[in-house]
């Protein structure tokens, strides 16, 4: 059993975090701006700041050399005024003696061109120098800071990413192959290799993927990415070791990105305490309509909240204005930044924290948003938003630690993905395996129900409904494990281009969806691929047990199925395979499992899955109808629920509620049935006598 609440990050702040990233080492020649920016940071209810991020040239300016006593000053200042600081390690960049000294420590492209030294976030992650300079360095930081009163966690790096083709990392990348392989016949297989000649003769041979070498082995594609997965994480590990050798129980995180697909984040997860994430929506791109983007985001949170199981995590970055490498940097609408803050929390953040905290004088940040302004002052919209983010934030102290309820469960898979999007299908102009998940996703999400977005291997015991839009990979076990979840009761959703390959992208053999296929009783023996301007549809059989009644337009990908068990409910309306099964349902044991053979329009994904939630019974945030662009989300502690009501769109809403017994936090006042909220507004419902 999963707890239904959770200690805060670090016990000694039993507080939601508020803050930012603070780089002071940009403003030494400005002595006065720290005094000020304390000031500054208590004025915005502020009590955590992410400090030394990119700090590295500051803190050791020339080899062996090391100045930490700025930063000794800005932490001792921090712990005068209680505010607490997350320590960063500053692997995100490197000073240049580093790389002048050693360019091993500068990544490899795929073409095998060494950079130059300049951005960020381009380390060899494999290069020994680089390792035992961070080794170092890291060491240093844990003597010094891991007992330190402002210090209540560290924060690893800066959003790991990219991949290094050096002969370091190749060499690691065969090592690894042969850990994996054992033999050179084994892996042969695995990738195909027979295919034009390719086999592999000499471990020394293999070189990972290039454009101007080896594209076209997609076991060898796949398993790069799993190296490169394996090596950062290696590299981030080794980062925190040293860290909690100091003080073991100093939480580490490191900030994931949105939806970043060079990573498998859950190759991550066990090494942190704490997951967190960097968000950086695009809001009001659709007009002033935000639901689009306000579910997509949601997706976000939802699976960094799965990361770990559900446990609380953190908001490490966002913007408290706009964001400057959009094509776009379009400001918040008033109500947005306190929306989309608490949306955040509403999915299980214990923090909101921004990038960053004041504005850079020169370079590539300087017009992004940031807490404080160029203008220096505390008289700005921005500012005036941000305070209130942190008000609300001291009104939801009760929240911390408490967990999301999900019944409901979406499978997005990494290596999935990148199998799926390295295919070479039935649709290259446009897959759409993220854009799928997401369709389901917000089928449920726009009911207010809360989700869990989880990888193949995560149990699913603890769900009523799993649903696996194009599970077009399916690991050993997994098609076992899906069976027993049916027997056992659950209601199992897949659709078209499920089940074609195994972990090695190799097509199973006998039939697909392969290992699904006697729990979803059909066989899928061809798949058609549509031009953007194909139209087919999907007509429901009467009398069908979901009650569908509408016939719904299908477009892209339409299957041609056979039953061997299961039941049609609705069958295609044209082409050769008219009247053919498009959406089954079987039985199997105590449960169900429905496949979807078409990508079908948004008005079928809406009534599916309203039929699925009413007979799964998947518990909702609230028993209310939902006005559109109202969502709700749930947190708990097992006793006392915590309901956030978000109105995502510029127009004023009213609903109904369920109870007439709810207590608004923000506001601290009663709310009877009727709830009103006003563009951009979030309302946080407590049921009072509870
Ligand atoms: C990323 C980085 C930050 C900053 C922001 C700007 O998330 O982690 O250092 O560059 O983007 O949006
Ligand atoms: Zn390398």
């Amino acid at each position: 059993m999963k707890p239904a609440k959770y200690p805060p990050i670090n016990p000694r702040v039993p507080h939601m975090l508020h803050g930012a990233d603070y780089n002071p080492e940009q403003w030494q020649r400005y002595p006065e701006i720290l005094a000020e920016d304390i000031r500054l940071m208590k004025l915005a209810k502020c009590n955590v700041m992410s400090v030394g991020i990119f700090s590295w040239v500051s803190l050791e300016p020339k080899e062996g050399e090391f100045t930490f006593e700025w930063l000794d000053h800005v932490l001792d200042s921090f712990a005068q005024n209680g505010i607490y600081a997350l320590m960063a390690t500053p692997s995100g960049a490197r000073p240049a003696w580093m790389s002048a000294k050693y360019p091993e420590v500068l990544r490899v492209n795929e073409r095998r061109v060494r950079n130059l030294h300049g951005f960020r976030h381009n380390h060899c992650y494999t290069s020994p120098v680089y390792r035992e300079k961070i080794r170092l360095m890291n060491t240093k930081l844990a003597e010094r800071y891991a007992h330190h009163p402002a210090v209540i966690g560290w924060h690893i790096s800066n959003e790991y990413g990219g991949d290094c083709h050096c002969d370091y990392c190749q060499a690691a990348f065969r090592a690894w192959l042969q850990q994996e392989y054992e033999t050179l016949e084994e892996l042969n297989h695995a990738w195909w290799t027979g295919f034009w000649s390719h086999t592999y003769t000499d471990w020394e041979q293999i070189e990972s993927p290039a454009p101007h070498g080896e594209t076209q082995v997609h076991g060898m594609n796949l398993d790069w990415r799993r190296f490169v997965t394996h090596q950062t994480a290696d590299f981030m590990k080794h980062e925190i070791a040293p860290l909690k050798e100091k003080k073991p129980d100093l939480p580490v995180t490191t900030n994931f990105m949105e939806f970043f697909e060079g990573l498998n984040y859950w190759k991550f997860a066990d090494f942190l305490d704490v997951v967190s994430w960097d968000s950086y929506p695009t809001w009001h791109d659709q007009g002033q309509d935000d639901r689009k983007q306000a579910g997509k985001i949601a997706m976000m949170h939802d699976i960094v909240r799965s990361l770990k199981g559900g446990q609380p995590w953190m908001l490490m970055e966002s913007t408290p204005s706009l964001t400057n490498w959009q094509p776009v940097s379009k400001l918040k609408r008033p109500g947005m930044h306190l929306l989309s803050s608490l949306q955040a929390v509403a999915h299980g953040s214990d923090t909101v924290q921004y990038f960053q905290w004041r504005k850079s004088r020169g370079s590539s940040e300087k017009w992004h948003g940031a807490v404080v302004d160029h203008t220096g002052h505390e008289h700005t919209r921005v500012f005036a938003d941000v305070t209130e983010v942190g008000e609300s934030l001291m009104k939801l102290n009760e929240v911390v630690g408490t967990t999301v309820p999900a019944e409901a469960a979406i499978i997005f898979d990494w290596e999935n993905r990148w199998a799926v999007n390295d295919s070479q299908g039935p649709r290259n102009m446009g897959i759409k395996y993220e854009e799928t998940v997401q369709s389901h996703y917000f089928a449920l999400w726009q009911q207010g129900v809360p989700i869990d977005v989880i990888d193949m291997e995560q149990d699913f015991a603890p769900y009523k409904l799993l649903i696996a839009p194009m599970l077009y990979m399916v690991r050993p076990g997994v098609g076992e494990r899906i069976q027993a979840f049916v027997e056992n009761g659950g209601t199992f959703v897949a659709t078209y281009w499920s089940g074609l390959v195994d972990e090695h992208d190799l097509a199973f053999l006998g039939g697909f969806p392969g290992p699904l296929r006697r729990t979803l009783g059909i066989w899928a023996e061809e798949i058609d691929g549509l031009h953007d301007h194909d139209r087919n549809e999907i007509r429901p059989i009467e009398g069908n047990v979901l009650g569908l009644k509408q016939s719904y337009e299908a477009a892209e990908l339409c299957e041609l199925i056979h039953l061997e068990g299961a039941e049609a409910l609705a069958v295609y309306g044209c082409d050769f395979y008219k009247d053919r099964p498009a959406l089954t349902v079987h039985h199997l044991g105590q449960g169900k499992a429905y496949y979807i053979a078409s990508r079908n329009s948004e008005a079928f994904q809406q009534d599916f899955y309203q039929q699925l939630v009413a007979q799964t019974g998947v518990r909702k945030a609230l028993a209310a109808v939902l006005p559109e662009g109202v969502h709700a989300a749930l947190r708990t502690d097992g006793t006392r629920d915590y309901i956030f009501v978000m109105n995502f769109i510029d127009k004023q809403q009213q609903m109904r509620l369920d109870e007439s017994r709810y207590t608004e936090l923000l506001s601290g006042e009663k709310v009877y049935r009727e709830l009103y909220l006003k563009p951009y507004e979030v309302k946080v419902l407590k049921l009072s006598g509870k």
